[in-house]
C-alpha cells in the first residue's frame, strides 16, 4: 500500500500548520482512497535523546570504525525513525516557524535520521552523497508574520532553507513550500493568509 508519512511538528491545539494539513489531508484522502496515512507527532511520538550510544554509533560511522554491541542497539532506533521516511512514497512536514527557524522537535527528527551509511554517505573521491530517494514532499509553514517573500521587517525566514538544504542532503529535493502567515495580530490579515493557503493546499493535493 502507498504511504504518505506525515511529520507533525506543532504542539498547539489550534495549530494554524496542524489547520493546513487537514485541508491537504482531506483533499488527498479524497483523490487517493488507497494510501497509508503515517502520522508522526513529533511532540508525543518517541525520539532518542542524540547523546550515549546514539552518538558514539555516529562517530564510529564517520571514523570508518565498527559498531559495539551499544552503539549497534544505540544506532538501530535511529534507523526505525529513518525507515518511516524510506518508506514513504509522499512527505508532509505541518510545522510552525519558530525564532525564524524550525522547532526543536523537528531539528530532533533531522538530527536522529541523518546518519552515515543510513541516508547519506561519503566517498573520498565523489564527495557526499544521498541515500534516499527522492519523493514529493511538502512542507506547510506557519509563522506570526507574513513571511512569503522570505523576509519580514529586516528578519530572514531560515526555516525554509534550513529545511529545503538538510532534506536535499539525504536526497529530497523535490520540495513545494505553503506558508500561512500571518498567524497573528488583526483578523483579517490572517483570516486572508489562512483563506490563501487553504486554497493552495486543497488544489495541490489532487496532484500530489
Ligand atoms: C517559541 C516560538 C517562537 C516563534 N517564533 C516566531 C518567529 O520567529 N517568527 C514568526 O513569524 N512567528 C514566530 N512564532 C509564532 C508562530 O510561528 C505562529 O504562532 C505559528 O502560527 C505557529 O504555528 P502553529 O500555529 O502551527 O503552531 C513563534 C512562536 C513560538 C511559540
Amino acid at each position: 500500500m502507498p504511504k504518505l508519512l506525515h511529520l507533525a511538528c506543532s504542539p498547539r491545539a489550534d495549530s494554524e500548520s496542524a489547520a493546513g494539513a487537514r485541508v491537504f489531508l482531506e483533499h488527498f484522502r479524497k483523490v487517493r482512497p488507497d494510501w497509508d496515512i503515517d502520522l508522526m507527532d513529533l511532540w508525543r511520538d518517541y525520539l532518542p535523546e542524540f547523546s550515549g550510544a546514539l552518538l558514539d554509533a555516529k562517530y564510529a560511522r564517520l571514523n570508518g570504525q565498527s559498531f559495539t554491541d551499544a552503539e549497534r542497539d544505540g544506532f538501530a532506533a535511529a534507523e526505525r525513525i529513518a525507515l518511516r521516511l524510506s518508506l514513504a512514497d509522499r512527505v508532509l512536514i505541518s510545522t510552525p516557524m519558530w525564532n525564524f527557524g524550525i522547532p526543536y522537535k523537528l531539528k530532533h527528527w533531522l538530527d536522529v535520521i541523518i546518519q552515515p551509511g543510513l541516508t547519506f554517505r561519503f566517498d573520498p573521491s565523489q564527495g557526499y552523497l544521498p541515500l534516499l530517494k527522492d519523493r514529493p514532499t511538502l512542507v506547510i509553514l506557519a509563522s506570526g508574520s507574513d513571511f512569503v517573500t522570505g523576509m519580514n521587517r529586516g528578519r530572514i525566514d531560515m526555516a525554509t532553507p534550513y529545511l529545503r538544504e538538510a532534506l536535499r542532503f539525504i536526497g529530497i529535493s523535490n520540495i513545494s513550500f505553503v506558508p500561512i502567515g500571518p498567524t497573528t495580530g488583526p483578523a483579517e490579515p490572517i483570516r486572508i493568509a489562512r483563506e490563501n493557503a487553504h486554497r493552495r493546499l486543497a488544489e495541490m493535493a489532487a496532484n500530489f
